[in-house]
Protein backbone atom coordinates (compact mmCIF):
# COMPACT_ATOMS: atom_id res chain seq x y z
CA UNK A 1 0.00 0.00 0.00
CA UNK A 2 1.53 3.54 -1.20
CA UNK A 3 2.24 5.80 1.84
CA UNK A 4 -0.42 8.61 -0.03
CA UNK A 5 -3.75 5.57 0.62
CA UNK A 6 -1.95 5.31 4.26
CA UNK A 7 -1.90 8.93 5.36
CA UNK A 8 -5.51 9.58 3.98
CA UNK A 9 -7.04 6.53 5.67
CA UNK A 10 -5.05 7.73 9.00
CA UNK A 11 -6.60 11.15 8.27
CA UNK A 12 -9.83 10.07 7.85
CA UNK A 13 -10.01 7.82 10.98
CA UNK A 14 -8.39 10.88 12.87
CA UNK A 15 -10.92 13.12 10.90
CA UNK A 16 -13.97 10.94 11.64
CA UNK A 17 -13.12 10.81 15.69
CA UNK A 18 -12.92 14.22 15.95
CA UNK A 19 -15.73 14.67 14.11
CA UNK A 20 -18.26 11.65 16.30
CA UNK A 21 -16.83 13.97 19.18
CA UNK A 22 -17.50 17.15 18.56
CA UNK A 23 -21.11 16.11 17.48
CA UNK A 24 -21.53 14.52 20.65
CA UNK A 25 -20.68 17.31 22.56
CA UNK A 26 -22.21 20.20 20.40
CA UNK A 27 -25.21 17.62 19.77
CA UNK A 28 -28.47 20.10 19.98
CA UNK A 29 -31.26 19.29 22.20
CA UNK A 30 -33.24 18.27 19.42
CA UNK A 31 -33.35 14.84 17.76
CA UNK A 32 -32.04 14.01 14.07
CA UNK A 33 -34.95 12.86 12.23
CA UNK A 34 -34.73 8.77 12.22
CA UNK A 35 -32.70 6.64 9.50
CA UNK A 36 -31.05 3.47 9.37
CA UNK A 37 -27.44 3.11 11.08
CA UNK A 38 -24.89 4.53 9.13
CA UNK A 39 -21.58 2.35 8.87
CA UNK A 40 -18.25 3.56 9.64
CA UNK A 41 -16.53 6.28 7.27
CA UNK A 42 -18.94 5.95 4.57
CA UNK A 43 -21.67 6.43 6.34
CA UNK A 44 -24.87 5.50 4.61
CA UNK A 45 -24.00 6.02 1.08
CA UNK A 46 -24.04 1.56 0.96
CA UNK A 47 -27.67 2.46 1.45
CA UNK A 48 -28.29 3.99 -1.91
CA UNK A 49 -28.21 1.44 -3.96
CA UNK A 50 -28.25 1.38 -7.91
CA UNK A 51 -31.64 2.82 -8.56
CA UNK A 52 -31.11 5.55 -5.06
CA UNK A 53 -35.25 6.68 -5.07
CA UNK A 54 -36.19 2.82 -5.12
CA UNK A 55 -33.96 2.58 -2.00
CA UNK A 56 -35.09 5.56 -0.40
CA UNK A 57 -38.44 5.14 -0.71
CA UNK A 58 -37.77 1.46 0.70
CA UNK A 59 -36.20 3.50 3.89
CA UNK A 60 -38.70 5.82 4.31
CA UNK A 61 -41.45 2.93 4.40
CA UNK A 62 -39.67 1.82 6.95
CA UNK A 63 -38.75 4.66 9.04
CA UNK A 64 -41.15 7.27 8.10
CA UNK A 65 -41.29 10.01 5.44
CA UNK A 66 -39.06 12.35 7.14
CA UNK A 67 -35.03 10.34 7.38
CA UNK A 68 -31.51 11.53 8.26
CA UNK A 69 -28.91 9.78 6.93
CA UNK A 70 -25.46 10.35 6.88
CA UNK A 71 -23.13 10.30 3.85
CA UNK A 72 -19.42 10.20 4.39
CA UNK A 73 -19.40 13.77 6.84
CA UNK A 74 -22.52 15.30 5.19
CA UNK A 75 -25.90 15.22 6.69
CA UNK A 76 -28.62 14.35 4.24
CA UNK A 77 -32.64 14.67 4.63
CA UNK A 78 -34.62 12.88 2.86
CA UNK A 79 -38.67 13.88 2.38
CA UNK A 80 -41.15 11.31 0.93
CA UNK A 81 -44.14 12.63 1.41
CA UNK A 82 -46.20 15.61 0.23
CA UNK A 83 -47.01 17.01 3.50
CA UNK A 84 -43.00 17.22 4.70
CA UNK A 85 -42.16 18.40 0.97
CA UNK A 86 -44.36 21.52 1.73
CA UNK A 87 -42.49 22.22 5.17
CA UNK A 88 -39.43 22.34 3.61
CA UNK A 89 -40.12 23.65 0.37
CA UNK A 90 -42.38 26.20 1.06
CA UNK A 91 -42.47 26.96 4.87
CA UNK A 92 -38.73 26.91 5.12
CA UNK A 93 -38.11 27.81 1.44
CA UNK A 94 -36.00 30.42 2.17
CA UNK A 95 -33.23 28.53 3.88
CA UNK A 96 -33.65 25.48 1.53
CA UNK A 97 -32.65 27.42 -1.50
CA UNK A 98 -29.12 26.92 -2.29
CA UNK A 99 -27.38 23.87 -3.73
CA UNK A 100 -24.73 21.82 -2.50
CA UNK A 101 -21.55 21.37 -3.29
CA UNK A 102 -21.17 18.96 -6.02
CA UNK A 103 -17.63 18.28 -7.44
CA UNK A 104 -19.04 16.68 -10.87
CA UNK A 105 -20.76 20.00 -11.74
CA UNK A 106 -17.81 22.60 -10.07
CA UNK A 107 -15.29 20.88 -13.25
CA UNK A 108 -17.85 20.61 -15.95
CA UNK A 109 -19.72 23.59 -15.84
CA UNK A 110 -17.81 26.89 -14.95
CA UNK A 111 -16.98 26.70 -10.74
CA UNK A 112 -20.62 27.39 -10.59
CA UNK A 113 -20.99 30.07 -12.97
CA UNK A 114 -24.30 28.76 -13.93
CA UNK A 115 -28.12 28.62 -13.26
CA UNK A 116 -28.61 25.28 -11.93
CA UNK A 117 -25.49 25.06 -9.92
CA UNK A 118 -25.26 28.14 -8.40
CA UNK A 119 -25.07 29.28 -4.86
CA UNK A 120 -28.68 30.92 -4.08
CA UNK A 121 -27.70 34.90 -3.74
CA UNK A 122 -27.07 37.62 -6.16
CA UNK A 123 -25.50 36.32 -9.34
CA UNK A 124 -27.86 33.21 -9.50
CA UNK A 125 -30.77 35.65 -9.18
CA UNK A 126 -29.19 37.62 -11.74
CA UNK A 127 -29.08 34.16 -14.20
CA UNK A 128 -32.96 33.53 -13.46
CA UNK A 129 -34.12 37.11 -14.04
CA UNK A 130 -32.21 36.95 -17.59
CA UNK A 131 -33.33 33.33 -18.40
CA UNK A 132 -36.89 34.18 -17.37
CA UNK A 133 -37.37 36.93 -19.43
CA UNK A 134 -35.58 36.11 -22.61
CA UNK A 135 -36.76 32.40 -22.65
CA UNK A 136 -39.37 31.73 -20.72
CA UNK A 137 -42.00 34.63 -20.18
CA UNK A 138 -45.43 34.34 -21.78
CA UNK A 139 -44.33 36.71 -24.45
CA UNK A 140 -40.85 34.88 -25.29
CA UNK A 141 -42.70 31.32 -25.18
CA UNK A 142 -45.49 32.81 -28.11
CA UNK A 143 -42.25 34.50 -30.23
CA UNK A 144 -41.02 30.92 -30.65
CA UNK A 145 -43.73 28.59 -30.95
CA UNK A 146 -43.71 28.42 -34.53
CA UNK A 147 -39.93 26.68 -34.26
CA UNK A 148 -41.28 24.29 -32.01
CA UNK A 149 -44.38 23.12 -34.64
CA UNK A 150 -42.06 22.96 -37.05
CA UNK A 151 -39.64 20.66 -35.37
CA UNK A 152 -43.30 18.85 -34.77
CA UNK A 153 -43.63 18.40 -38.33
CA UNK A 154 -40.31 17.31 -39.21
CA UNK A 155 -40.26 14.34 -36.72
CA UNK A 156 -43.75 13.04 -37.98
CA UNK A 157 -42.50 13.32 -41.69
CA UNK A 158 -39.27 11.74 -40.31
CA UNK A 159 -40.79 8.88 -38.29
CA UNK A 160 -43.35 8.39 -41.14
CA UNK A 161 -40.44 8.40 -44.16
CA UNK A 162 -38.11 5.85 -41.65
CA UNK A 163 -40.86 3.82 -40.47
CA UNK A 164 -42.04 2.67 -43.50
CA UNK A 165 -39.09 0.89 -43.87
CA UNK A 166 -37.56 -0.31 -40.36
CA UNK A 167 -39.08 -0.14 -36.81
CA UNK A 168 -37.71 3.44 -35.37
CA UNK A 169 -36.38 3.95 -31.97
CA UNK A 170 -38.84 6.58 -30.52
CA UNK A 171 -36.43 8.13 -27.81
CA UNK A 172 -33.86 8.70 -30.60
CA UNK A 173 -36.08 10.64 -33.18
CA UNK A 174 -37.58 12.74 -29.83
CA UNK A 175 -34.28 13.51 -28.47
CA UNK A 176 -33.23 15.08 -31.69
CA UNK A 177 -36.24 16.69 -32.33
CA UNK A 178 -36.25 18.50 -28.80
CA UNK A 179 -32.97 19.33 -29.23
CA UNK A 180 -33.29 21.04 -32.69
CA UNK A 181 -36.47 22.92 -31.24
CA UNK A 182 -34.48 24.58 -28.36
CA UNK A 183 -31.63 25.13 -30.05
CA UNK A 184 -33.84 26.93 -32.67
CA UNK A 185 -34.47 29.22 -29.84
CA UNK A 186 -30.92 29.50 -28.15
CA UNK A 187 -29.03 29.64 -30.85
CA UNK A 188 -30.85 29.87 -33.75
CA UNK A 189 -29.77 26.91 -35.85
CA UNK A 190 -30.66 23.64 -35.51
CA UNK A 191 -27.65 21.46 -34.07
CA UNK A 192 -28.53 17.97 -36.10
CA UNK A 193 -29.27 16.93 -39.29
CA UNK A 194 -32.09 15.34 -40.01
CA UNK A 195 -31.53 15.05 -43.23
CA UNK A 196 -30.31 10.96 -43.47
CA UNK A 197 -33.13 9.00 -42.92
CA UNK A 198 -34.29 11.21 -40.46
CA UNK A 199 -31.49 10.42 -38.17
CA UNK A 200 -28.15 12.14 -37.29
CA UNK A 201 -26.02 9.95 -35.47
CA UNK A 202 -24.40 12.63 -33.75
CA UNK A 203 -27.90 13.48 -31.84
CA UNK A 204 -26.70 10.16 -30.31
CA UNK A 205 -23.91 11.27 -29.13
CA UNK A 206 -25.03 14.26 -27.56
CA UNK A 207 -28.05 12.26 -26.08
CA UNK A 208 -25.26 10.59 -24.40
CA UNK A 209 -23.61 13.46 -23.47
CA UNK A 210 -26.32 14.97 -21.38
CA UNK A 211 -27.10 11.48 -19.72
CA UNK A 212 -23.39 11.27 -18.62
CA UNK A 213 -23.56 14.98 -17.80
CA UNK A 214 -26.45 13.90 -15.49
CA UNK A 215 -25.19 10.64 -14.48
CA UNK A 216 -21.79 12.67 -13.24
CA UNK A 217 -23.63 15.43 -11.33
CA UNK A 218 -26.59 13.58 -9.70
CA UNK A 219 -24.21 9.95 -8.70
CA UNK A 220 -23.53 9.51 -4.95
CA UNK A 221 -20.14 11.00 -5.30
CA UNK A 222 -18.00 9.88 -2.69
CA UNK A 223 -15.76 13.08 -2.63
CA UNK A 224 -18.86 15.02 -2.54
CA UNK A 225 -19.22 13.88 1.29
CA UNK A 226 -15.63 13.15 1.88
CA UNK A 227 -13.46 15.69 0.09
CA UNK A 228 -10.17 13.97 1.59
CA UNK A 229 -11.01 11.19 -1.08
CA UNK A 230 -11.34 13.75 -4.00
CA UNK A 231 -7.53 12.81 -4.97
CA UNK A 232 -8.06 9.40 -4.63
CA UNK A 233 -11.28 8.95 -7.24
CA UNK A 234 -12.84 5.66 -5.39
CA UNK A 235 -15.60 5.38 -7.55
CA UNK A 236 -13.62 6.37 -10.92
CA UNK A 237 -15.28 9.23 -11.85
CA UNK A 238 -12.81 12.47 -11.89
CA UNK A 239 -11.68 10.77 -15.41
CA UNK A 240 -15.11 10.45 -16.79
CA UNK A 241 -15.56 14.27 -15.93
CA UNK A 242 -12.50 15.70 -17.43
CA UNK A 243 -12.94 14.54 -20.66
CA UNK A 244 -16.59 14.96 -20.53
CA UNK A 245 -16.01 18.92 -19.24
CA UNK A 246 -13.44 18.98 -22.83
CA UNK A 247 -16.32 17.58 -24.69
CA UNK A 248 -19.01 20.27 -23.62
CA UNK A 249 -16.71 23.01 -23.43
CA UNK A 250 -16.03 22.51 -26.56
CA UNK A 251 -19.57 22.12 -27.62
CA UNK A 252 -20.78 25.33 -26.33
CA UNK A 253 -17.61 27.56 -27.15
CA UNK A 254 -17.78 26.73 -30.79
CA UNK A 255 -21.18 27.88 -30.61
CA UNK A 256 -20.43 31.48 -29.20
CA UNK A 257 -17.71 31.97 -30.98
CA UNK A 258 -19.73 30.92 -34.28
CA UNK A 259 -22.37 33.59 -33.38
CA UNK A 260 -19.92 36.15 -32.62
CA UNK A 261 -18.41 35.98 -35.96
CA UNK A 262 -22.04 36.26 -37.50
CA UNK A 263 -22.75 39.10 -35.57
CA UNK A 264 -23.79 41.15 -38.74
CA UNK A 265 -26.50 38.57 -39.90
CA UNK A 266 -29.72 39.73 -37.31
CA UNK A 267 -30.12 36.50 -35.36
CA UNK A 268 -32.98 36.53 -33.08
CA UNK A 269 -32.68 33.86 -30.46
CA UNK A 270 -31.56 33.89 -26.73
CA UNK A 271 -28.01 33.67 -27.37
CA UNK A 272 -27.62 37.10 -29.55
CA UNK A 273 -29.61 38.52 -27.34
CA UNK A 274 -27.65 37.78 -24.26
CA UNK A 275 -24.33 39.33 -26.20
CA UNK A 276 -25.87 42.30 -27.38
CA UNK A 277 -26.94 42.91 -23.10
CA UNK A 278 -23.49 42.72 -22.76
CA UNK A 279 -22.12 44.69 -24.76
CA UNK A 280 -24.93 47.47 -23.91
CA UNK A 281 -23.91 50.43 -22.09
CA UNK A 282 -24.92 49.67 -18.54
CA UNK A 283 -23.54 48.43 -15.01
CA UNK A 284 -21.89 45.09 -15.64
CA UNK A 285 -23.60 43.87 -12.54
CA UNK A 286 -26.78 43.49 -14.67
CA UNK A 287 -25.05 41.43 -17.17
CA UNK A 288 -23.81 38.05 -18.19
CA UNK A 289 -19.62 37.50 -19.08
CA UNK A 290 -19.05 35.14 -21.60
CA UNK A 291 -18.39 32.04 -19.31
CA UNK A 292 -21.78 32.77 -17.62
CA UNK A 293 -23.14 32.93 -20.91
CA UNK A 294 -21.48 29.62 -21.74
CA UNK A 295 -22.83 27.66 -18.52
CA UNK A 296 -26.25 29.16 -19.11
CA UNK A 297 -25.92 27.69 -22.24
CA UNK A 298 -25.33 24.37 -21.38
CA UNK A 299 -27.23 24.43 -18.37
CA UNK A 300 -30.79 24.68 -20.98
CA UNK A 301 -29.66 22.19 -23.08
CA UNK A 302 -28.83 19.43 -20.49
CA UNK A 303 -31.90 20.26 -18.26
CA UNK A 304 -33.84 20.94 -21.55
CA UNK A 305 -33.51 18.55 -23.70
CA UNK A 306 -33.61 14.40 -22.15
CA UNK A 307 -36.05 15.52 -19.21
CA UNK A 308 -38.90 16.61 -21.88
CA UNK A 309 -37.91 13.46 -24.27
CA UNK A 310 -37.69 10.68 -21.96
CA UNK A 311 -41.01 11.92 -20.35
CA UNK A 312 -42.98 12.18 -24.18
CA UNK A 313 -41.23 8.61 -24.84
CA UNK A 314 -43.44 7.16 -21.55
CA UNK A 315 -46.13 9.11 -22.09
CA UNK A 316 -46.38 6.88 -26.07
CA UNK A 317 -45.38 4.07 -23.41
CA UNK A 318 -48.10 4.26 -21.31
CA UNK A 319 -50.65 4.73 -24.30
CA UNK A 320 -49.19 1.99 -25.68
CA UNK A 321 -49.96 -0.23 -22.87
CA UNK A 322 -53.22 1.30 -22.01
CA UNK A 323 -55.20 1.51 -25.80
CA UNK A 324 -58.33 2.27 -24.01
CA UNK A 325 -56.89 5.44 -22.98
CA UNK A 326 -54.94 5.99 -26.26
CA UNK A 327 -58.58 5.48 -28.00
CA UNK A 328 -60.06 8.12 -25.78
CA UNK A 329 -56.96 10.30 -26.82
CA UNK A 330 -57.28 10.23 -30.39
CA UNK A 331 -61.10 10.79 -30.25
CA UNK A 332 -60.51 14.04 -28.13
CA UNK A 333 -57.78 14.97 -30.71
CA UNK A 334 -59.77 14.26 -34.19
CA UNK A 335 -62.32 16.14 -32.70
CA UNK A 336 -60.41 19.31 -31.70
CA UNK A 337 -58.12 19.07 -34.49
CA UNK A 338 -59.94 16.84 -36.99
CA UNK A 339 -57.60 14.80 -39.35
CA UNK A 340 -56.43 17.48 -42.12
CA UNK A 341 -53.23 18.51 -40.27
CA UNK A 342 -51.25 18.50 -37.08
CA UNK A 343 -51.61 19.36 -33.74
CA UNK A 344 -50.50 23.13 -33.15
CA UNK A 345 -49.66 24.95 -29.60
CA UNK A 346 -52.76 27.21 -29.92
CA UNK A 347 -55.33 23.54 -29.67
CA UNK A 348 -53.45 22.24 -26.42
CA UNK A 349 -55.79 24.80 -24.49
CA UNK A 350 -58.40 23.06 -26.05
CA UNK A 351 -57.36 19.50 -25.10
CA UNK A 352 -58.19 18.60 -21.03
CA UNK A 353 -57.80 14.27 -21.44
CA UNK A 354 -54.10 15.54 -22.97
CA UNK A 355 -53.30 17.90 -20.37
CA UNK A 356 -54.72 14.89 -17.96
CA UNK A 357 -52.22 12.06 -19.88
CA UNK A 358 -49.18 14.54 -19.13
CA UNK A 359 -50.33 15.01 -15.95
CA UNK A 360 -50.15 11.22 -15.43
CA UNK A 361 -46.91 10.33 -17.13
CA UNK A 362 -44.98 13.20 -14.79
CA UNK A 363 -46.36 11.77 -11.40
CA UNK A 364 -45.41 8.22 -12.89
CA UNK A 365 -42.81 8.63 -14.58
CA UNK A 366 -40.84 12.08 -13.03
CA UNK A 367 -37.56 12.81 -14.90
CA UNK A 368 -35.46 13.79 -12.18
CA UNK A 369 -36.68 11.91 -9.54
CA UNK A 370 -35.11 12.73 -6.69
CA UNK A 371 -35.59 16.30 -7.71
CA UNK A 372 -32.31 18.40 -7.61
CA UNK A 373 -30.36 18.66 -4.44
CA UNK A 374 -30.83 21.46 -2.50
CA UNK A 375 -29.06 22.49 1.07
CA UNK A 376 -29.44 24.38 4.64
CA UNK A 377 -28.32 27.40 4.75
CA UNK A 378 -28.78 27.82 8.89
CA UNK A 379 -29.51 25.12 11.32
CA UNK A 380 -33.54 24.63 12.15
CA UNK A 381 -36.15 23.27 13.27
CA UNK A 382 -38.84 20.96 11.53
CA UNK A 383 -41.45 19.00 12.65
CA UNK A 384 -39.76 18.60 16.07
CA UNK A 385 -36.42 17.76 14.29
CA UNK A 386 -33.14 19.29 14.21
CA UNK A 387 -31.90 19.93 10.76
CA UNK A 388 -28.58 20.85 10.84
CA UNK A 389 -26.88 24.09 8.56
CA UNK A 390 -25.37 22.96 5.45
CA UNK A 391 -27.29 19.45 5.51
CA UNK A 392 -28.48 17.87 1.99
CA UNK A 393 -32.00 18.01 1.20
CA UNK A 394 -33.40 15.56 -1.38
CA UNK A 395 -37.02 15.35 -2.21
CA UNK A 396 -37.98 11.86 -3.03
CA UNK A 397 -40.57 13.33 -6.20
CA UNK A 398 -41.28 9.67 -7.12
CA UNK A 399 -42.27 8.19 -4.17
CA UNK A 400 -44.20 11.08 -3.31
CA UNK A 401 -46.36 10.56 -5.77
CA UNK A 402 -46.90 7.07 -5.52
CA UNK A 403 -47.99 7.41 -2.09
CA UNK A 404 -50.82 5.10 -1.33
CA UNK A 405 -52.08 7.93 1.41
CA UNK A 406 -52.25 10.48 -1.60
CA UNK A 407 -53.38 8.40 -4.41
CA UNK A 408 -56.02 5.77 -5.07
CA UNK A 409 -54.16 2.69 -6.91
CA UNK A 410 -50.94 4.69 -7.39
CA UNK A 411 -49.04 2.41 -9.73
CA UNK A 412 -52.14 2.28 -11.74
CA UNK A 413 -52.11 4.93 -14.99
CA UNK A 414 -55.55 6.91 -15.10
CA UNK A 415 -55.84 10.33 -16.18
CA UNK A 416 -58.87 10.54 -14.84
CA UNK A 417 -58.32 11.35 -11.43
CA UNK A 418 -57.41 14.58 -12.90
CA UNK A 419 -60.47 15.08 -14.54
CA UNK A 420 -63.63 16.76 -12.99
CA UNK A 421 -65.35 13.95 -10.75
CA UNK A 422 -62.02 12.31 -10.30
CA UNK A 423 -59.89 12.64 -6.74
CA UNK A 424 -57.52 15.48 -7.87
CA UNK A 425 -59.31 17.21 -10.16
CA UNK A 426 -57.92 20.58 -9.43
CA UNK A 427 -54.29 19.33 -8.97
CA UNK A 428 -51.65 20.37 -11.08
CA UNK A 429 -47.80 20.27 -11.22
CA UNK A 430 -46.69 23.52 -11.26
CA UNK A 431 -45.50 23.25 -7.47
CA UNK A 432 -48.49 23.98 -5.24
CA UNK A 433 -49.70 20.64 -4.88
CA UNK A 434 -46.73 18.87 -2.83
CA UNK A 435 -48.39 15.16 -4.06
CA UNK A 436 -47.02 15.91 -7.36
CA UNK A 437 -43.93 18.11 -7.92
CA UNK A 438 -42.14 16.65 -10.80
CA UNK A 439 -40.67 20.33 -11.36
CA UNK A 440 -39.91 20.65 -7.71
CA UNK A 441 -41.26 23.90 -5.98
CA UNK A 442 -40.34 27.33 -4.11
CA UNK A 443 -37.75 30.20 -5.30
CA UNK A 444 -35.64 26.99 -7.19
CA UNK A 445 -38.40 25.60 -8.68
CA UNK A 446 -37.60 24.72 -12.34
CA UNK A 447 -37.09 27.89 -14.46
CA UNK A 448 -38.17 26.09 -17.54
CA UNK A 449 -41.33 24.29 -16.66
CA UNK A 450 -43.72 26.56 -18.90
CA UNK A 451 -41.77 25.50 -22.09
CA UNK A 452 -41.39 21.71 -20.72
CA UNK A 453 -45.01 21.08 -20.60
CA UNK A 454 -45.73 22.87 -23.66
CA UNK A 455 -42.90 20.36 -25.45
CA UNK A 456 -44.11 17.35 -23.66
CA UNK A 457 -47.86 18.06 -24.42
CA UNK A 458 -47.59 19.18 -28.37
CA UNK A 459 -45.15 16.17 -28.98
CA UNK A 460 -47.58 13.57 -26.93
CA UNK A 461 -50.42 14.73 -28.95
CA UNK A 462 -48.78 14.90 -32.30
CA UNK A 463 -47.49 11.71 -31.93
CA UNK A 464 -50.48 9.78 -30.71
CA UNK A 465 -53.11 12.40 -33.33
CA UNK A 466 -50.35 11.23 -36.12
CA UNK A 467 -49.81 7.38 -35.55
CA UNK A 468 -50.79 4.08 -34.25
CA UNK A 469 -47.79 1.84 -33.06
CA UNK A 470 -47.22 -1.62 -33.17
CA UNK A 471 -44.36 -2.84 -31.17
CA UNK A 472 -41.48 -4.12 -32.71
CA UNK A 473 -41.50 -7.97 -33.41
CA UNK A 474 -45.34 -7.91 -33.01
CA UNK A 475 -45.07 -7.78 -29.01
CA UNK A 476 -48.23 -7.67 -27.02
CA UNK A 477 -48.37 -4.08 -25.80
CA UNK A 478 -49.76 -5.72 -22.33
CA UNK A 479 -46.30 -7.22 -22.46
CA UNK A 480 -44.53 -4.26 -23.00
CA UNK A 481 -41.61 -3.74 -20.04
CA UNK A 482 -41.99 -0.59 -18.38
CA UNK A 483 -38.85 -0.72 -16.20
CA UNK A 484 -36.31 2.00 -15.28
CA UNK A 485 -32.86 1.88 -16.22
CA UNK A 486 -30.77 2.31 -12.56
CA UNK A 487 -29.51 5.39 -12.47
CA UNK A 488 -30.77 8.68 -11.36
CA UNK A 489 -32.24 9.65 -13.86
CA UNK A 490 -35.49 7.48 -15.31
CA UNK A 491 -34.56 6.52 -18.48
CA UNK A 492 -36.29 2.88 -19.72
CA UNK A 493 -34.98 0.25 -19.15
CA UNK A 494 -35.70 -1.22 -22.60
CA UNK A 495 -36.48 1.78 -25.28
CA UNK A 496 -39.36 2.10 -27.03
CA UNK A 497 -38.96 0.68 -30.25
CA UNK A 498 -42.24 0.65 -32.71
CA UNK A 499 -43.63 0.11 -36.18
CA UNK A 500 -45.82 3.48 -36.73
CA UNK A 501 -48.98 3.36 -38.71
CA UNK A 502 -50.26 6.78 -40.45
CA UNK A 503 -53.58 7.61 -39.52
CA UNK A 504 -53.99 11.05 -40.66
CA UNK A 505 -54.30 12.82 -44.57
CA UNK A 506 -51.15 11.74 -46.34
CA UNK A 507 -50.34 15.39 -47.17
CA UNK A 508 -49.97 15.90 -43.25
CA UNK A 509 -46.24 14.27 -43.52
CA UNK A 510 -44.91 15.29 -46.33
CA UNK A 511 -43.77 18.67 -44.54
C1 LIG B 1 -40.47 17.59 -18.38
C2 LIG B 1 -39.64 18.60 -18.30
C3 LIG B 1 -38.84 19.03 -17.09
C4 LIG B 1 -38.84 18.56 -15.79
C5 LIG B 1 -39.71 17.47 -15.20
C6 LIG B 1 -37.88 19.36 -15.04
C7 LIG B 1 -37.59 19.19 -13.69
C8 LIG B 1 -36.76 20.03 -12.95
C9 LIG B 1 -36.54 19.91 -11.53
C10 LIG B 1 -37.14 18.85 -10.61
C11 LIG B 1 -35.70 20.92 -11.15
C12 LIG B 1 -35.18 21.21 -9.73
C13 LIG B 1 -36.19 22.07 -9.01
C14 LIG B 1 -35.94 22.29 -7.52
O1 LIG B 1 -34.78 22.37 -7.06
O2 LIG B 1 -36.95 22.39 -6.78
C15 LIG B 1 -35.36 21.66 -12.35
C16 LIG B 1 -34.54 22.77 -12.38
C17 LIG B 1 -34.18 23.41 -13.55
N1 LIG B 1 -34.67 23.17 -14.82
FE1 LIG B 1 -36.08 21.82 -15.33
N2 LIG B 1 -37.34 20.29 -15.88
C18 LIG B 1 -37.90 20.12 -17.13
C19 LIG B 1 -37.65 20.89 -18.27
C20 LIG B 1 -36.78 21.94 -18.33
C21 LIG B 1 -36.55 22.76 -19.50
C22 LIG B 1 -37.28 22.59 -20.84
C23 LIG B 1 -35.55 23.64 -19.17
C24 LIG B 1 -34.89 24.70 -20.01
C25 LIG B 1 -34.78 24.69 -21.32
C26 LIG B 1 -35.21 23.41 -17.77
C27 LIG B 1 -34.25 24.11 -17.07
C28 LIG B 1 -34.04 24.01 -15.70
C29 LIG B 1 -33.10 24.86 -14.97
C30 LIG B 1 -32.18 25.91 -15.56
C31 LIG B 1 -33.20 24.48 -13.61
C32 LIG B 1 -32.45 25.08 -12.42
C33 LIG B 1 -33.26 26.20 -11.77
C34 LIG B 1 -32.55 26.84 -10.57
O3 LIG B 1 -31.73 26.19 -9.93
O4 LIG B 1 -32.88 28.00 -10.28
N3 LIG B 1 -35.97 22.37 -17.30
N4 LIG B 1 -36.04 21.12 -13.43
Amino acid sequence: MSSTWLLSIATILAATLLYNIFKRISSPSLPLPPGPRPWPILGNLPHMGSAPHHSLAALARKHGPLLHLRLGFADVIVVASASVAEQFLKVHDANFSSRPLNVAAKSMIYTYQDLVFAPYGQQWRLRRKISSVHMFSGKALDDYRHLRQEEAARLISNIARSGSKAAVNLGQFLSLCITNALARIMIGRRVFNDENDGFDPKANEFKDMVVELMVLTGVFNISDFIPALERLDLQGVAGKIKKLQKKLDAFVTNIVEEHKDSKSEKHQDLLSTLLALKDAPGEDADKLNDVEIKALLLNMFAAGTDTSSSTTEWAIAELIKNPDIRVKLQQELDSVVGRDRLVTEADLAHLPYLEAVVKETLRLHPPTPLSLPRTTSESCEILGYHIPKGATLLVNVWAIARDPNEWNNPLEFKPERFLPGGEKACVDVKGNDFEIIPFGAGRRICVGLSLGIRVVQLLTATLAHAFDFDLENGLNPEKLNMDEAFGITLQRAVPLSVHPRPRLSPHVYSS
